[in-house]
């Protein structure tokens, strides 16, 4: 008989990375053979969510990270953990195909052409179902089960059904989309039968919510009032909850001598120019990295900004590397990044640097130190956790923000420097107000978007979620 805990989150993956044996520590798992290493992996959500896992003897539900057969659950800093096996063939088509060739850019207002498979949707079906089983198996009576982003849509409703007892909320962290583009999802009334599963759907924008309630209607016919829809006689409240980050964590890191002291080695690195401009992205076709390369371009060619006075540094984190629309992105960004230093680099001088990299903590942190400049120019994105991360990252140092209206973000910092990224010529110009901005100015809108993070910070999100879902007094 499995323990059975009153809190249970269920997402895609599992908080945790495992442990290879190059690198050190972790805590060890299984004997034998089976032994193996796992470290807590770092992120905001589970941060936020550790204290109420620990306090309540919660379990994560989530897939491991590797291939074939799970892991045993085990427990990891307070958290028990209950892996999900997924396949090559779940990978393929549950993971890179239906979540992130299908609904992923459908989602994010088509930025690329969805790709919509029949077998891909079957499996997105059938993962999401195991998932759900294993929620039902470790949920206690009456439990909270908090169902996470689109990879499992599909959850609420199927977790409903083997246990109406539970309390189940649902956030999505990504946009999502109004009704025309919904409209074209094959397994449309599925997926909106599914998150109509919860008692509570968390959207991270207003719009969001409206959409999704709208959608209903439209789809299903559902009546509502305010923010609750009527559904098969069960209430279920749709609702904005705008994500954010640890921001003492990231303060912490900033104030830290050590990595203060890397930061200034890493503008000596590139050669002391007088503006560091960064970006810092998953590689992702939403993020509008060849957008903002192509504004830098332009404002190069023009002399408007000049090599090695200023230097560009793109951190493009490898993502979903077996997708297609991933793979045409990297060819189109490596390419633009070769055009501009061709053109405008010098012997040991580029004028961007391109890192395929992922970095700890804080080497991150000292690369928000570094930057004079920091350009997030999403074509969509649900929120944009590296924008605020660069806001709590400044401290006392100014510096500015240039930022896509279409970042959820944007909603919350607005003394960044807002631009339309598919309008070159906007983008171009924030940058260099961004640029030129006097020290006054900036570490004045600094201290305002600071100071609203201070006051939203991941624990006030997943508090506020859980109040709301009546799961915390
Ligand atoms: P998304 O969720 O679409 O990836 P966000 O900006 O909301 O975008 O969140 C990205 C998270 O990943 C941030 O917390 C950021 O610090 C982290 N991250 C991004 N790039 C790297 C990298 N190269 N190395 C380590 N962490 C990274
Ligand atoms: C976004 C999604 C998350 C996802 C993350 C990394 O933030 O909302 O659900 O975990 O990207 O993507 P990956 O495909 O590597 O899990």
């Amino acid at each position: 008989m499995v323990d059975r805990s009153p809190f249970v989150v269920v997402a895609n993956r599992l908080p945790v990375d495992e442990v290879t044996t190059d690198t050190p520590g972790g805590r060890v798992t299984g004997s034998g053979d089976s032994r193996r290493r796992w470290r807590r992996s770092p992120g905001g959500l589970v941060t936020a969510l550790h204290p109420v896992l620990v306090e309540r003897h919660g379990t994560w539900i989530g897939w491991s990270g590797s291939p074939g057969d799970a892991p045993d659950p085990f427990e990891l800093d307070g958290i028990n953990l209950r892996p999900v096996p997924l396949s090559e063939e779940d990978l393929e088509r549950y993971y890179e195909g239906q979540s992130n060739a299908t609904i992923w850019p459908l989602y994010h207002d088509n930025v690329e052409p969805p790709v919509f498979r029949r077998r891909w949707r079957e499996a997105y079906r059938v993962v999401n179902r195991r998932y759900a089983e294993a929620a039902a198996e470790v949920a206690a009576e009456g439990a909270t089960v908090w169902v996470q982003d689109y990879q499992l849509q599909l959850v609420p409703a199927m977790l409903r059904e083997l246990r109406p007892d539970l309390k189940i909320g649902f956030f999505l962290h990504i946009p999502f989309p109004p009704i025309e583009l919904f409209m074209q999802l094959p397994q449309r009334a599925e997926v909106l039968r599914g998150l109509l599963g919860a008692d509570l759907v968390g959207f991270q924008q207003r719009l969001a919510a409206q959409n999704f309630i709208r959608l209903a209607r439209h789809l299903l016919g559902t009546p509502y009032h305010g923010n609750v829809i009527e559904y098969e006689g069960r209430q279920v409240k749709a609702d904005a909850f705008p994500i954010s980050i640890d921001v003492g964590e990231m303060q912490r890191l900033a104030d830290n001598p050590l990595v203060r002291e890397r930061a200034v080695q890493i503008r000596a690195e590139l050669g002391d120019p007088k503006t560091v401009i960064l970006g810092v992205d998953r590689l992702d076709y939403t993020k509008g990295i060849e957008h903002r390369l192509k504004a830098y371009r332009e404002l190069l060619a023009a002399g408007r900004l000049s090599v090695p006075e200023s230097v560009m540094v793109q951190v493009a984190t490898p993502s979903r590397e077996r997708v297609e629309h991933y793979q045409a992105l990297r060819i189109k960004v490596e390419r633009e990044v070769g055009r501009i230093n061709g053109d405008f680099g010098r012997v040991g001088v580029p004028a961007v640097h391109y890192l395929h990299q992922s970095y700890s903590r804080s080497e991150l942190a000292a690369l928000y130190c570094a930057a004079d400049v920091m350009m997030v120019t999403p074509l969509r994105d649900g929120m944009n956790l590296v924008a605020k991360e660069y806001v709590a990252a400044r401290l006392e140092h100014g510096g500015a923000l240039v930022l896509s209206e279409f970042a959820g973000a944007a909603g919350e910092l607005r003394q960044a420097f807002l631009c339309n990224p598919h309008d070159l010529d906007a983008v171009k110009d924030a940058l260099m107000r961004a640029v030129t901005v006097d020290e006054h100015e900036a570490r004045r809108r600094m201290s305002v978007m600071q100071r609203h993070l201070r006051r939203h910070d991941v624990a006030r999100w997943a508090s506020d979620f859980l109040t709301e879902l009546g799961a915390i007094p």
